[in-house]
């Protein structure tokens, strides 16, 4: 027993009012049936077919790519199905999934529900309930009230054994399988869906499915979020500057290092090239290269943030802590984050400096050197998180 999908894209979208058929008429930027293809996709199939309009087949061949076959609608949709069904060749068990091209919110996780349904009964529908209160009419003008307790708005997935489709196909047309079933008794099971399955039909439906699409795209970016670490320590060294987050502190020793020695830089660079997953800054930087030799280690944390950039990436926030006996940071703290926030571009109120020192323990105890950590937060660039 196979699963296969057919997705029905070849109406031509008369009630959108258009001049391109539904299925290829731009949603967020893409084709409407792009957006129905990727959510169908995690559905486990054997075999898709999408039944196109016949003047546009090459148009849909290129949207549909690896995924499935293409072949010419008709000129109803039960006509489409017929001819995506004839493609996909159902054996008599097999279970066939139809979907609206027109539907491109669809949840593959009821998909699944749907096909499962068919596969116990035979025939199953998703439906949505009906919310509104209905109104029977005669020229605009209210004859009663329909009791809705007992009414659903069919939509689709739709599934069918292969024997019962080929069986319903055969009975004529309708504006979907399942009432063709019902014209021959064959009993169809419902599943209630998400309301956010729903049809594009008229142009006010694009405009809410772009809405749903774009929530659903910062959500991503959102999630695009990623955290980074850095930790760097250097042994005082007398006769230099000492310099912790691109400042100069007046102290009785400078840091011994390639560069410039500035533990903080390198722990805020090492944090947004861990952020980034781009290695470490001995690998962007190598001290072999004497290059390098007692550079401002500014230019590190400039081009890790350039290359952080490449991938899309700006910083969202900082925390950084000096490990140092002395000397003491808070004196400093203010001018270091303002320094840090300029080459990270972004507000003081982003960054976060502070000293600890630990309690005599230690090579920072010692008074041998300074350590430094960060955690670092790199979000979507644009993404205004900042
Ligand atoms: N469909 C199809 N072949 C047809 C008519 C419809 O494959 N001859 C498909 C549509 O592409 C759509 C689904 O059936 O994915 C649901 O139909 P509907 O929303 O009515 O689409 P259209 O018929 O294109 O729109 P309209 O009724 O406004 O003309
Ligand atoms: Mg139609």
């Amino acid at each position: 027993m196979a699963r296969l999908l057919l997705i029905v894209a070849a109406g031509s979208g008369t009630r959108l009012g258009r001049a391109t058929p539904k299925a290829l008429v731009p949603l967020a930027n893409r084709p409407l049936l792009a957006w129905t293809l990727d959510a169908v996709s995690p559905v486990g199939a054997e075999r898709l077919v999408v039944a196109a309009p016949p003047d546009r087949l090459e148009e849909v061949r290129a949207i549909v790519g690896a995924r499935g076959r293409v072949v010419a609608g008709g000129e109803t949709r039960s006509a489409s199905v017929r001819a995506g069904v004839q493609a996909l060749a159902p054996a008599e068990d097999d279970v066939v999934g139809i979907h609206d091209a027109a539907r491109p919110l669809v949840s593959a996780a009821e998909f699944e529900i749907v096909l499962a349904a068919a596969e116990r009964v035979g025939a199953a529908i998703a439906a949505t309930p009906v919310v509104d209160t209905i109104k029977r009419v005669a020229e605009g003008r209210i004859l009663s009230t329909v009791d809705r307790g007992d009414l659903l708005c069919a939509a689709t997935p739709q599934a069918f054994r292969g024997g019962v489709l080929r069986r319903a196909l055969a009975a004529g047309d309708a504006t979907d399988e399942a009432a063709l079933c019902e014209a021959l008794g064959i009993p169809v099971e419902t599943v209630p869906v998400s309301r956010l399955s729903f049809k594009i039909t008229a142009p006010e439906d694009l405009e809410l499915a772009e809405a749903i699409l774009a929530g659903r795209g910062r959500e991503e970016e959102r999630s695009m979020t990623r955290v980074g670490i850095g930790f760097d320590a250097h042994p005082f060294a007398s006769g230099r500057p000492l310099r912790l987050g691109g400042v100069v502190i007046p102290h009785d020793a400078g840091l011994q290092g390639h560069s410039d020695g500035d533990a903080l830089l390198h722990a805020l660079t090492d944090a947004i090239l861990g952020a980034a997953a781009l290695g470490t800054i001995g690998d962007q930087f190598p001290p072999s290269d004497p290059k390098w030799k007692d550079a401002d280690s500014a230019v590190f944390v400039r081009r890790a943030r350039e290359l952080a950039a490449e991938r899309g990436l700006a910083v969202g926030n900082v925390d950084a802590v000096v490990i140092a006996e002395s000397p003491r940071i808070a004196p400093h703290a203010a001018a270091i984050r303002e320094r840090v926030a300029a080459l990270l571009g972004v507000e003081d109120g982003a960054v976060s400096v502070r000293g600890t020192s630990t309690n005599g323990l230690g090579f920072t105890g010692r008074k041998d050197g300074i350590a430094a950590v960060v955690v670092l937060l790199l979000v979507p660039a644009g993404s205004g998180a900042r």
